[in-house]
């Protein structure tokens, strides 16, 4: 039987829970692929292990690190088939996340992102290294996790024309919004509760200022559509410049507001937005409230789809990961 090799660069919430993931389904991967799934090296910062044999849980505990074994020296070391790349999101520089991809890329290893980063600023790079190399990206992780995006219009969309996109993609937002609405609280009271109950980061920016469906958005567009956009340059709406006299306009209205990515191609040129849009009760993103995630597309010839769902936390992007991974094995490409 085959072994398939998985090295893993960023090993924090999310590196930690795939490996516990992958090591618990070993057998059944076993069973269902024919392949042995091994964690073959992990590293963070400042330092990592390999064993080309396979990583076990206790093995993983970062006090077995090796300091310095880390950034590209990590990558020569290991040997894999696949990188997991799960390191800071910088939508700046893409760093490190574009440096490990690359190298990675060059030593043969099929590509799953959970970062955000590379993808944002690189994509170009890195998908035409990967063609070129006829290795794969996957980036389910880095776009709404446990919900589907790319797979959903990439795979079961494939044959149709996409029309127009709408996707709540950002969990923290969602629920600020919402709360504002149920409580009809101003966006300050919202968030400090979100951060009360450990949901929004202490520097929430990146969530309710549209970063982070922004990102989401441009991976989607490079990936779907070929169309690199620059985050910078996109329009964003924020959160932060609701106050209490609109909110109380929308509850009177029976309006809900959601901050939406929104790809269109049935205006005169192509549009690409994150955007505050307003729905009632005949909206399917009306009923969409908390954490929850949703994406509407039409097409051309198959109609509209809706989806909604999935948890947002490490375990259910743990688990994106493992789908793409899996989805590497059902395509025989490993
Ligand atoms: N958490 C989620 O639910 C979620 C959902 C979707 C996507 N993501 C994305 O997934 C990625 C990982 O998220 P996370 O929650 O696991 O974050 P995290 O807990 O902060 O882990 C990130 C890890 O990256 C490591 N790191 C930093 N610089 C590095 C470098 N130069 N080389 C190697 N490793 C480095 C850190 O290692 P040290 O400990 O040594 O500093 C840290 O352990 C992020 O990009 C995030 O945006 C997360």
């Amino acid at each position: 039987m085959s072994v398939v090799r998985i090295a893993v660069s960023g090993f924090g919430a999310i590196g930690l829970q795939v490996a516990k993931l992958l090591l618990a389904r070993q057998d059944s991967l076993k069973h269902r692929y024919e392949k042995t799934l091994l964690i073959s090296g992990v590293c963070g910062s400042k330092g990592g292990v390999v064993e080309p044999e396979g990583l076990s849980l206790e093995q993983l505990d970062k006090k077995n690190f090796v300091a310095g074994l880390t950034g590209m020296s990590f990558i020569q070391k290991v040997e894999a088939d696949i990188l997991i790349e799960a390191g800071p999101s910088n939508i700046q520089t893409g760093q490190p996340g574009f440096d490990y991809g690359m190298a990675a890329l060059d030593k043969n290893m099929h590509l799953v992102f959970a970062s955000k980063g590379a993808l944002v600023c690189h994509y170009a790079s890195l998908i035409q290294t990967a063609n070129n190399n006829q290795k794969q990206i996957k980036l389910s992780a880095a776009t709404a996790s446990a919900m589907p995006t790319i797979d959903f219009v990439e795979r079961c969309l494939a044959g149709a024309t996409i029309k127009k996109i709408e996707a709540i993609l950002t969990g923290t937002s969602n629920l600020i919004l919402t709360d504002m609405l149920q409580s009809g609280s101003d966006y300050k009271t919202a968030l400090h509760k979100a951060q009360q109950l450990g949901i929004a980061d202490p520097d929430p920016s990146f969530d309710v200022e549209g970063w982070d469906t922004a990102s989401k958005l441009v991976i989607m567009a490079a990936r779907l559509f070929n169309t690199p956009l620059d985050i910078q340059l996109l329009a964003k709406d924020s959160l932060t410049d609701i106050n209490k006299e609109q909110v109380m306009g929308w509850q009177q209205q029976g309006l809900q507001p959601r901050l939406i990515a929104s790809i269109d191609f049935t205006t005169p040129q192509p549009s690409y937005l994150v955007k505050l849009k307003l729905y009632d009760k005949h909206d399917a993103f009306y009923a969409v409230n908390g954490a929850t995630k949703a994406i509407w597309v039409d097409t051309e010839e198959m109609g509209c789809f809706y989806l909604t769902g999935g948890t947002s936390n490490p375990l259910a992007t743990a688990a994106a990961v493992v789908k793409d991974i899996e989805q590497l094995l059902m395509d025989k490409l490993l």
